[in-house]
């Protein structure tokens, strides 16, 4: 008799090669090459996430600048020449970008769809956030967040001096914590029941917002939040913190959240929290690390903490802004921040070396796609990607890409760099974290301006400087890929303490 495990081998073969004869897509002529993996379903989704540079090297390496793979049911189109990105742009009315998007937010957030086309909510939503998220909108986000990051960070409640000691912390632990709490009090206002009551909601929600985020990769990739016990209860406490009754207990609530919450009048409020959930998760989840990499990068090179430090004095000296602990809080405008091409430089090269974003569209219908490199024929509902850190990382463009480089967005004169080529041809695309197009992040000036205020107060407040003094850069965590910014594996300590007293 057959054991049992004989007949499961057989039946799993026989789906195999019916999956292989079958299931599997053949390229059509005008077609990119194509990777279907061996896996049914899957595809090549495990080669991929296991290390997405070196999977889409190698393929660039065998196919050249564009390729198909298979990737989860999804036949995704990789365009890696960055001369070719702006063509991909140009293809805008042959794309959705909705509909992958709004699926992923509400795998992630729990809530209903959002995608204007099926009739829960207007197109309002993506103009009220790029709306409150500029102009004179941006100034008072701005404004509000020096504020929060001066409460965070200098001593609250005592009239006295503080020790001029030195605090040991963990550098990733101490930019979540700050950036965190000052980014909650920027969006969400402050509690209308005082410091005590504040400090509670903040800490909860820092715990939960760490567990939330841990499993968000997991449920992007589709798994069901009900496998996660702890993260699942974190995403519903956090659901609970944002809930109208909560929001009416805070005042300074920001205009994006404010807006938010009247373009959201047809959702319950249940659905209006979750909404708001994916607010506070975009606004924080890539600051944080960020945040880190900025700062992170910036100490442990002399020659940036220099150049930084001179660019800070002059500019406050410039304001007229004197920093204590005990005086009034630093103030800097728009402008007197927009013209810092140090820090600018500093950020943009510590989020090249550890952006990992996926850019994707999906096709609404057969067309061809007209790239630098030749044309391609592309079918209705499939995808196409575009992976920057290949060319974030690439030698020609950037030379020795992994070396932190503080100045490598400054010109000659010292003003912001935008020339960079690729095979003799200026680039019109050469550096995006923040993704492109119409899908371009709507908070990436507040983003740069949070991270540079954090700069300048951690220069002017403190004495900063590593635990152990060459300390290696430690590695991505490459588990979060295509989400965005990477943050470390482990943390670095540092010390910092009081400059003024
Ligand atoms: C360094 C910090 C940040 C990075 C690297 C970043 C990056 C990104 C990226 C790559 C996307 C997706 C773009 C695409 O799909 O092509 C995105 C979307 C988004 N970001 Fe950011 N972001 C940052 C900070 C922020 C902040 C501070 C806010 C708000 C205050 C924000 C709000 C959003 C929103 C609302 C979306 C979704 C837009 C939509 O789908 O309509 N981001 N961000």
């Amino acid at each position: 008799m057959m054991s049992l495990s004989l007949i499961w081998g057989i039946v799993i073969a026989v789906c195999c090669c019916l999956y292989l004869l079958l299931g599997m897509r053949r390229r059509q002529m005008g077609e990119p090459p194509l990777e279907n993996g061996l896996i049914p379903y899957l595809g090549c989704a495990l080669q991929f996430g296991a290390n997405p540079l070196e999977f889409l090297r190698a393929n660039q390496r065998k196919h050249g600048h564009v390729f198909t793979c298979r990737l989860m049911g999804n036949y995704v189109h990789f365009i890696t020449n960055p001369l070719s990105y702006h063509k991909v742009l140009c293809h805008g009315k042959y794309f959705d970008w909705k509909k992958f998007h709004f699926t992923a937010s509400a795998k992630a957030f729990g809530h209903r769809s959002i995608d204007p086309s099926d009739g829960n909510t207007t197109d309002n939503i993506s103009k009220t956030i790029i709306k409150t998220l500029q102009g004179d909108a941006l100034s008072s986000l701005t404004e509000a967040m020096m504020g929060n990051l001066q409460l965070v960070l200098r001593p609250q409640g005592s009239p006295q001096t503080p020790t001029p000691a030195w605090v040991t912390e963990g550098m990733y632990s101490f930019c979540y914590r700050v950036m965190f709490e000052a980014g909650y009090l920027t969006l969400f206002g402050r509690d209308l029941a005082g410091q005590d009551a504040q400090k509670a909601l903040i800490q909860n929600s820092l715990d939960n917002f760490k567990q939330f985020d841990k499993i968000f990769p997991a449920l992007v990739a589709g798994f069901p939040i009900h496998v996660f016990k702890t993260g699942h209860y974190a995403r519903e406490k956090l659901t609970e913190g944002l809930r109208l009754q909560k929001l009416r207990e805070r005042d300074h609530i920001s205009e994006l959240v404010r807006f938010l919450n009247d373009t959201f009048a047809t959702l319950d409020d249940t659905e209006r929290a979750k909404s708001l959930l994916a607010v506070l998760w975009a606004s924080q989840a890539n600051t944080i690390p960020a945040t880190f990499w900025s700062l992170f990068q910036m100490i442990r090179n002399p020659e940036a903490m220099k150049a930084a430090t001179e660019e800070v004095n002059k500019t406050l000296e410039n304001a007229g802004q004197k920093v204590s602990f005990d005086g009034s809080p630093v103030h800097l405008n728009q402008i007197q921040l927009d013209n810092m091409p140090v820090l600018d430089s500093i950020i943009k090269e510590s989020l090249r070396l550890s952006s990992a974003s996926l850019n994707i569209r999906t096709a609404k219908e057969d067309f061809t796609l007209h790239l630098q490199d030749g044309s391609y024929n592309i079918r209705k509902d499939d995808i196409i990607a575009l992976y920057p850190q290949l060319m974030h990382l690439d030698p020609e463009i950037y030379p020795d890409p992994l070396t932190f480089k503080y100045d490598r967005y400054l010109d000659e004169n010292g003003k912001t760099k935008t020339t960079f080529y690729s095979n003799g041809l200026k680039l019109k695309y050469y550096y995006m974290p923040f993704g492109s197009g119409v899908t371009i992040c709507p908070g990436r000036l507040f983003a740069v301006q949070e991270i540079k205020q954090f700069l300048i107060l951690m220069l002017s407040y403190f004495e900063l400087e590593l635990v152990e003094s060459c300390v290696k850069c430690p590695p991505l965590d490459q588990s979060r890929a295509g989400l965005g910014i990477l943050p470390p594996l482990h943390d670095i300590e540092f010390r910092y303490k009081f400059k003024h007293s």
